[in-house]
This record gives structure tokens, C-alpha cells and sequence, in this order.
């Protein structure tokens, strides 16, 4: 990791609070890594010592040791206030005092865990800097130092604000140096779906129309809008999970082998599945809205901020299909809602069934399907359900499973975000979304986005959500073309 300065806009902010101090104290402790030097940015009218004081009390909620704590923060951490994000004078002069303060050569990361609104002017500015600094643009020397740009989530709210800015990032940054987040990429067992898939032939042999017959991906949350009602009123769980996290897991579990390990090898993979990805039709969605409940007296209506008559999905389930060589026919089925009764992330690959069936169940049932079911979290692992014969007479057959426990053998991981930003240090853009895979995973929704013509489906807080979403689960797979007649 070579030296550099981490400008964090947004410092005052809950993202930094939750996830970033922790993962950058824990990245920038590890052996071998350089002295930190954090600028913070905010609008709040703080100071160094008031921005060290929220990492240190972030740092120590994690079960960091309190003096490491303050030590680590009143040595990294400092402050920049501004009044206008189009306006960043009061940072670039921090920034280049600083570098002189600690002997530093230039080398910049600049991430963005900023409102969208604050996006276009924020890059602008930057954008204009960076080309005088003769970073980026058309006279960048060769021994310019690196500068790299890194975007949270939500990258646009559909396809046309996600076309204006990649417009304006690609107006003052090449694609290589941006690094948009999505948090998922950074989780190891969603990196492991690369591992599993393509070091393990035997499953990579059975992964295609031939032998499956539907994939679900699950991301159940127990938690709710409440208190983020600012943010998440209007925009939503298609917004919020399912155009990102789900279609990232979606892609991964569909693309094709890369020919490289590496960001453009797997990000043209992606890519090429969100392109052979049809528009999601309305018929081929359930919305639905957390209610009260039992243990709930609060549905999503009643949180603080939520509009009156709000129709802001809390749970959807969208069946994607595929037209291409691998997957034509085989129903994708992404699936989240918030308030669920358990937290839990799955893929589940649901295998065809033998084309003629032998052997019942104890239970005089017909077999049931083999299942593989990779459980990003929590027990992340896998489990394969199959079926054996029941001991005694006759061949009644029962279901069992194999399983595997990540943690019971590993122990524990880093979180995502310390994945990605010590990634982001090092230049490797592997985990990180390409502009035209923004676009794309916004394209594949375009439909089902503000469409009034979609019901919101209450359903009670601590339930599995709508009744109607078995009914799409197990619709018939998607029509095969018909078969005809005519001769060509
Ligand atoms: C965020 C969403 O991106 O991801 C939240 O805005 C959601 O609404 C969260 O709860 C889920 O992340 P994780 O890592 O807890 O599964």
C-alpha cells in the first residue's frame, strides 16, 4: 500500500460512524500499512477534535480498546468543514497542507458517502482539481501520482440519473480510477460464490438449464425503516436492496467462468448477464409493505417521515429471466424484504428433478429436488440436501443434507468494507461496480419502478411477507419459444 491521503466526504454521517472508522482503523493497523492521514469533511460545524472524539466512540462499540482508540484517531484524523459540496477550497487547502505536513506525494483517495444530490457538484469540483493537479485529464505526467474516486450507494435512482453520472464522473475521471460500492462485493462468502463455482468443476458441470430448474436468492432482514425514513421514504427496496446487492449476488451466481481473475474479467462476465437479462415485466413482481404485527404496534405508516398514503415498497420479489445459452428458461428469483421474522442471505439452487420418478418419500410423496443452498450469512456455508433410502423394507427414500460451516472452520472474517477499502488502496477494482453495470442493473427494473399500477401488498411485521409471492416463486417456468410447424 503505497502512502496516501483519505478524504472522507461525509465524515460526519452514520456510514462513517457504523462502518468506515471501524474498517479504516482496522486496515490501516494491519502490518505493513502506512501512517494514516484522514481528511474528514463535513457540513457540521466541527473540528478535529470533535471528529476524533465520534471515531474514537465508533472505534470503541466495535470493542476497540479505548486508548488504541484515541491514539490511532488523534493521530489520523482531521477535519475540513464547507458550506457547499461545489465548493471545495477549504479542503483542497487541508489536504495540501497536510501533505506537506507528513512529507506525503499526492496520491488521493477521495470517497463519497454523500446524499446523491451532493454527487454531481462534489465530482465537478474534484474533477476540476485533479486536472489541475495534472492527475487526470488530457496532461497527466507520467510520474503524476494516483487519485481514485470512490462512490456509495445509491449510484442514480434509475437509468436516466444513472446515465447523467456516469456523464458527469466520466466528463473528469477515466472509469479506471472510480470505484463505485456496492457493500456486498466485499462479503467474503459472496466472493466465495467465485471460489465454489469455478474451482469446483463438479458443480460448475451441473450449473445450467440442463440440470436446474430455478434459483432463489434471499436477503431477509429483521430490521426496519424506522429512523431512516428520510432516506428510504420514496426510494424503496427495489432501490435499496434489489438493484444492487441482489442483482450483484444475481450476476455472480449466472455469469459465465471469467477468462482472467481480475476487475475487467470479471466485471464484462457481469456485465454480459445484466445485457442477456430481460426488463423485469410488472406481472413479474410482488411489492409489499411491512403492516403492525403482534410484537410490532408500529407498521412502516405510522415511523416519523414517512409520507401520508406512502406506497414505499419494504419487500419485493422479482423473477428475472434470461435469454441466453446457459439459462433460457430457468427462473431467477431475488427476494427481501425488511421485518422479516429471521435474518438470513441465500442462494438456493433448485436442481430438476429425475425425469422419472422411481422411488416415494416414507411419507408416499414424489422425491424432493436437490437443493444447494449457499448461506452468505449468518452461518455462512453450504448445505446440499439429497436423497438417501430409508432403511427397511421396500425403497422409501428421505431427505438429508451435507453441510459445511464456514466460521467452525476459518473462525471469523473481516467485515465487507475493510475488504474493499484496503482494495481501493491497493488499485484493485475487482469488487466494484463498472459504469455499465450501473446502467444495466437500473435498465433491467425501468419498469417496475414507479409504476403505480403495481400493488403494495401490506403484510403483518415478522411475516415472510405477501401470500402472493409463493404464487410467482412457483409459476411455471418462463415460456419456452412454441414449438412450430414451419419449416426455414
Ligand atoms: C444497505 C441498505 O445498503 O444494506 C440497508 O441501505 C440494508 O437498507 C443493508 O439493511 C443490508 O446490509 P447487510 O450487510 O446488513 O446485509
Amino acid at each position: 500500500m503505497d502512502p496516501h491521503l483519505f478524504v472522507l466526504f461525509g465524515a460526519t454521517g452514520d456510514l462513517a460512524a457504523v462502518k468506515l472508522f471501524p474498517a479504516l482503523y482496522h486496515v490501516t493497523t494491519r502490518e505493513g500499512a502506512p501512517e494514516p492521514t484522514i481528511l474528514g469533511v463535513g457540513r457540521s460545524d466541527w473540528d478535529d477534535a470533535r471528529l476524533q472524539a465520534a471515531a474514537v466512540s465508533s472505534l470503541t462499540e466495535g470493542g476497540v480498546d479505548e486508548s488504541d482508540a484515541r491514539a490511532w484517531a488523534e493521530a489520523a484524523l482531521r477535519y475540513a468543514r464547507v458550506t457547499a459540496y461545489d465548493d471545495l477550497a477549504p479542503v483542497f487547502d487541508a489536504a495540501a497542507a497536510l501533505e506537506e505536513e507528513r512529507d506525503l506525494e499526492g496520491e488521493r483517495v477521495y470517497y463519497l458517502a454523500l446524499p446523491p444530490s451532493a454527487f454531481p457538484g462534489t465530482i465537478a469540483s474534484l474533477g476540476e482539481h485533479e486536472a489541475e493537479r495534472g492527475t487526470v485529464g488530457d496532461h497527466v505526467a507520467e510520474d503524476a501520482p494516483w487519485v481514485r474516486l470512490v462512490i456509495e450507494k445509491p449510484f442514480g435512482h434509475d437509468l436516466a440519473s444513472a446515465r447523467e453520472l456516469n456523464a458527469i464522473v466520466h466528463e473528469h475521471f477515466p472509469e479506471d480510477v472510480v470505484y463505485r460500492i456496492d457493500h456486498y462485493l466485499g462479503k467474503e462468502t459472496v466472493q466465495n460464490l467465485l471460489v465454489f463455482r469455478f474451482a469446483n468443476a463438479f458443480f460448475e458441470s451441473a450449473w445450467t438449464r440442463q440440470d436446474v430448474e430455478r434459483v432463489e436468492i434471499t436477503v431477509a432482514e429483521t430490521n426496519d425503516a424506522a429512523g431512516r425514513a428520510g432516506y428510504f421514504d420514496g426510494v424503496g427496496t427495489l432501490r435499496d436492496m434489489i438493484q444492487n446487492h441482489l442483482t450483484q449476488l444475481f450476476a455472480l451466481t449466472a455469469m459465465d467462468p471469467p477468462a482472467r481473475l481480475d476487475a475487467e474479467g470479471i466485471r464484462s462476465e457481469k456485465i454480459k448477464v445484466l445485457r442477456s437479462t430481460r426488463t423485469a415485466r410488472p406481472d413479474a413482481v410482488i411489492l409489499g409493505q411491512y403492516a403492525s404485527g403482534p410484537d410490532d404496534p408500529e407498521g412502516y405508516a405510522d415511523h416519523e417521515g414517512v409520507a401520508e398514503g406512502s406506497r414505499t415498497e419494504t419487500f419485493a420479489t422479482v423473477r428475472l429471466q434470461l435469454d441466453n445459452w446457459r439459462w433460457q428458461g430457468v427462473p431467477f428469483i431475488l427476494r427481501t424484504g425488511k421485518r422479516m421474522p429471521a435474518r438470513v442471505s441465500e442462494i438456493a439452487v433448485v436442481f430438476r428433478r429425475p425425469p422419472v420418478t422411481l422411488f416415494q418419500t416414507s411419507g408416499g410423496c414424489d422425491p424432493t429436488p436437490n437443493v444447494l443452498r449457499l448461506r452468505l450469512q449468518p452461518d455462512e456455508g453450504f448445505r446440499l440436501s439429497f436423497d438417501v433410502k430409508t432403511p427397511g423394507n421396500g425403497f422409501g427414500v428421505s431427505t438429508q443434507e451435507l453441510s459445511f460451516d464456514y466460521e467452525d472452520r476459518f473462525g471469523a472474517f473481516p467485515d465487507a468494507y475493510e475488504t474493499l477499502l484496503a482494495d481501493i488502496v491497493r488499485g484493485d477494482a475487482t469488487l466494484f461496480v463498472h459504469g455499465d453495470e450501473a446502467e444495466e442493473a437500473w435498465r433491467v427494473y425501468s419498469e417496475i419502478l414507479d409504476n403505480d399500477a403495481i400493488e403494495v401488498h401490506p403484510y403483518p411485521s415478522r411475516t415472510w411477507g405477501p401470500d402472493a409471492t409463493e404464487t410467482l416463486i412457483q409459476a411455471p417456468p418462463t415460456e419456452e419459444v412454441a414449438a412450430s410447424d414451419d419449416t426455414c
